[in-house]
């Protein structure tokens, strides 16, 4: 199906951002349709590309290593812009804002929207999953609620747009980014 809702971005990409649970995949899939714009999901890309679960790298290589990895592919994300194949929407790991290298790239290179969900929000989207390694706690209200105290000012200096969406489903998001990035873009 031809899809309905193009955007001139300019050869730059969309870009996802916010916590663990916050819609950022399903958001990107649903615009990656509407737009006709390619998804680069990180996560999934580090996954194929080491072969491995996030979560088997985080207990084999550590987080940093994960992290070093979550670098370099925005680096190569960045390079690529160049190359005339920016036109994409990315969905980041909800860590890619801990490194002010990937803040600075995040920002620079095309359009950053910020997820802002609330705590028991995040808790209910994130409960049956098993592939994250920073919530492999029987704790995940605590862990969620010192991620986002954390990283709250982080995706805040990143971000472009911040859309509060404990409140609104994920469909009524989606036509909220389109409208925000055909404006960034205009
Ligand atoms: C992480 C979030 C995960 C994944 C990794 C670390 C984080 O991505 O990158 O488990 O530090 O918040 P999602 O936000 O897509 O779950």
């Amino acid at each position: 199906m031809e899809p309905c809702f193009p955007i001139d971005t300019k050869g730059h990409p969309i870009i996802l951002i916010g916590l663990m649970g916050c819609g950022k995949t399903t958001i990107g899939k649903e615009l990656s349709r509407m737009t006709g714009m390619p998804l680069i999901d990180m996560d999934s890309i580090i996954e194929e590309q080491i072969g491995k679960k996030i979560s088997d790298i985080f207990r084999d290589e550590g987080e940093g290593h994960f992290r070093a990895l979550e670098t370099a592919l925005l680096r190569y994300i960045e390079n690529s812009i160049s190359e005339g194949k920016g036109n994409v929407i990315i969905s980041t790991g909800g860590g890619v804002v801990l490194k002010k290298i990937n803040r600075d790239i995040l920002r620079r290179m095309g359009f950053t929207v910020w997820f802002d969900v609330d705590v028991p929000t995040l808790l209910e989207r994130t409960s049956r999953s098993q592939n994250r390694p920073l919530l492999q706690s029987p704790d995940r209200f605590e862990i969620l609620t010192r991620l986002l105290k954390e990283r709250a000012p982080l995706y805040a200096e990143t971000a472009h747009l911040k859309l509060e969406s404990s409140h609104i489903s994920v469909q009524d998001t989606i036509p909220l980014v389109h409208e925000a990035a055909k404006q960034f873009f205009a």
